[in-house]
């Protein structure tokens, strides 16, 4: 094994809030080096593993003065050790760092022995700190601004359930999709519905998965709709590709079911005409920008 210095000239971690705080980066092309990297420029020790006929990330992309520009930026704040893990020597080795790096100490610290439901966890966890909160609708909702005709119409139809004695269309979206996170009990796994999306004899497990019961099949999580036009595809599957074609599944898409939810029947277009003799979904405020 040989350990010594990476090309760039800050092999030095800065210091920061991860000073102290050892790293083995044994991954290659690219997710993983540039998140590695990440904790770099946050001051941690990052100790970066390559093949000894080098990583391929050094020549990939442009070159300057023959350094990979890409290497150049992944490859900052690492120190550089190559190891052949093909040789029983090399693999031995690597434990022995792996053993030694800290961050499998903090994470037990954390999260207890390091398993995988222990790693979705602290990817929830991770997940949580990215906080989405000055959409359009936060500034209309901390009164800095106020909704064009068309918005306020598709708010109208998103909050509220079709009113026969205010002719009102409601589409009974605010029903499930309730503020930003799913509400109600969970012991009643209330923030858990079938929306229509297939008939019995196509009905997914779902959330019977988890309980056995077959009162669960086809229940899917309520999923948050912030940030929704970034987050396609749509539903548990990615069935759908655009917020249009949800529209449409919503609108005239919905298949019968014995779980199908409540909520969905009494908006339905033949109901909702039925109850305020109103104009279906698709012929009125259906632009979803
Ligand atoms: C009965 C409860 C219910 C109602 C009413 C409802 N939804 Fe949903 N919605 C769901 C569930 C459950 C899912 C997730 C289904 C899945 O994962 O397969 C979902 C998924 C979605 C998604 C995709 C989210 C994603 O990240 O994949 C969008 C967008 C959406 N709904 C919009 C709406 C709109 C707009 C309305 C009103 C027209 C509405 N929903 C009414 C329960 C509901």
């Amino acid at each position: 094994m040989t350990i010594h210095d990476s090309d760039n000239e800050s092999s030095q971690p800065a210091p920061g809030p991860l000073n102290g705080i050892r790293v083995l980066d044994v991954s290659t092309v690219y997710a993983a080096p540039i998140t590695a990297m990440l904790l770099g420029d946050y001051g941690a020790d990052v100790l970066k593993i390559e093949h000894p006929r080098g990583d391929p990330a050094r020549t990939h992309g442009h070159s300057k003065d023959g350094h990979g520009l890409w290497w150049k930026v992944i490859a900052r704040n690492k120190r550089a050790a190559t190891l052949n893990l093909s040789h029983p020597a090399g693999r031995e080795i690597l434990e022995q760092l792996a053993a030694d790096a800290e961050y499998r100490k903090l994470f037990e610290t954390a999260y207890g022995e390091i398993s995988s439901a222990a790693i979705t966890r602290a990817l929830a966890s991770f997940e949580r700190t990215l906080v989405s909160s000055n959409s359009h609708y936060d500034q209309f909702l901390r009164g800095e601004l106020t909704l064009d005709p068309q918005e306020e119409l598709g708010r109208k139809l998103f909050m509220a359930h079709p009113d026969v004695k205010v002719s009102l269309r409601g589409a009974n979206c605010i029903d499930c999709h309730s503020q930003f996170l799913t509400g109600g009990s969970s012991a009643r796994y209330d923030g858990f519905s079938n929306n229509g999306l297939d008939d019995d004899a196509h009905l997914q497990p779902g959330l019977q998965t988890v309980t056995g019961k077959p009162a669960h099949r086809g229940l899917f999580k309520v999923p948050s709709l912030r940030n929704i036009a970034l987050t396609g595809p749509y539903m548990h599957d990615g069935r759908f590709n655009t917020l249009e074609q949800v529209l449409d599944h919503y609108d005239s898409g919905i298949k019968n079911s014995s779980t199908l939810s409540a909520v969905i029947v009494q908006a339905d277009n033949q109901a909702a005409l039925e109850l305020i003799g109103g104009l279906p979904l698709s012929e009125r405020s259906r632009d979803p920008s």
